[in-house]
């Protein structure tokens, strides 16, 4: 089936809000699970708390909207869902809040799908389980660029509970057969962000140095995810997430040794090619951007 009934975590949130509209696009059915509701055409929404294992269970087995009441034959079952709640970074909860947050909220979550038999998962993981991102101090990746079989070494909460969430993911997938699928999401840009954010990048470099220069545009995001729905047999895989160049006008291999001196290369880079490489999504899930950032800005 191309179109799927799909359990949303986390839908009114940054990426959420554009990644949903691109799945009802596509003809998907979008359930969005948050604590607060997506106020757009088409989505319905359940208000609910991901890291109450019970709420996850009984929202799972829910109907999606009044509309499925009509046909009279029970609850139907989510073919996907997709995992996107959490806090999204450190520094809005102690860190303790946002570990117990972002792990038990994905175990209950995959948990309840795995035991209802739903056949797909994608997860949102992030950027930051390759250490550099929330480092204490200026580090330095072992190797760039940064690519999915990278030993992952974060030092702070929150990248360590999306290292911990791809564990989790790992680990029923071995247990079920089923698809889950984590996607290191890189930094997530919204169609006003160029303007008020890219000038500035673009004039100082040094302040993407955190992020490897990525940027995910919100609505390739949604590309990116409805491939990941469409994509059937993979078991458990994990995929960068990020548009296919860097946010800057420097060429990948002087940007390195500028703003990474000795770190190895692994393999020779395009010339803006991502140091934050999104090669694997390009071949194995076809993906094409739609959004690349100097579409958006007049930049030499
Ligand atoms: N924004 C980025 O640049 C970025 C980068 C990498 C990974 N990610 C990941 O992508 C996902 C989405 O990020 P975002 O930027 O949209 O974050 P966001 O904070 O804007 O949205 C997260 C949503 O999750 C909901 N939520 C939080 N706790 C919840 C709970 N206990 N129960 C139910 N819902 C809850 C929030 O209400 C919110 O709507 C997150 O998993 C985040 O870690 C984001």
């Amino acid at each position: 089936m191309t179109t799927k009934r799909v359990f949303f975590t986390g839908g009114s949130g940054k990426a959420g809000k554009h990644v949903i509209p691109y799945l009802l696009d596509q003809g998907h059915r979008v359930l969005n699970v948050d604590l607060k509701p997506l106020d757009h055409p088409g989505v319905d929404n359940l208000v609910a708390d991901i890291t109450d294992s019970g709420q996850m269970f009984n929202a799972m087995s829910s109907y999606a909207g009044l509309d499925e009441l009509e046909a009279g034959n029970g609850v139907p079952k989510f073919d996907a869902v997709v995992h996107f709640a959490a806090v999204p970074r450190i520094l809005i909860n102690p860190d303790n809040e946002t570990f117990r947050v972002n792990t038990m909220g994905t175990y209950n979550v995959i948990e309840a799908a795995v035991k209802f038999g739903v056949r797909k998962v994608i997860i949102a993981s992030s950027e930051t389980t390759y250490g550099v991102c929330f480092s204490d101090g200026k580090t330095n990746p072992q190797s760039l660029p940064l690519e999915e079989d990278y030993d992952v070494d974060p030092m702070d909460s929150y990248g360590l509970s999306k290292v911990v969430n791809e564990r989790t993911a790992c680990s029923f997938q071995r247990r079920s057969g089923i698809d889950i699928y984590a996607l290191r999401i890189g930094n997530v840009i919204e169609p006003h962000e160029y303007a008020e954010l890219f000038p500035h990048y673009l004039n100082n470099p040094v302040v993407r140095r955190r992020n490897a220069f990525n940027y995910m545009d919100a609505r390739d995001l949604g590309q990116i995810v409805d491939l990941c729905l469409k994509k059937d047999g993979l078991g458990y895989q994990v995929f960068n997430a990020a548009n296919d160049q860097n946010g800057a006008v420097i060429p990948s291999r002087e940007l390195a040794d500028r703003f990474f001196p000795g770190v190895p290369l692994t393999r020779e880079l395009g010339e803006y090619e991502g140091l934050f490489s999104n090669r694997k999504i390009r071949e194995v899930l076809g993906f094409k951007e739609q959004h690349p950032w100097r579409r958006y800005l007049d930049w030499k």
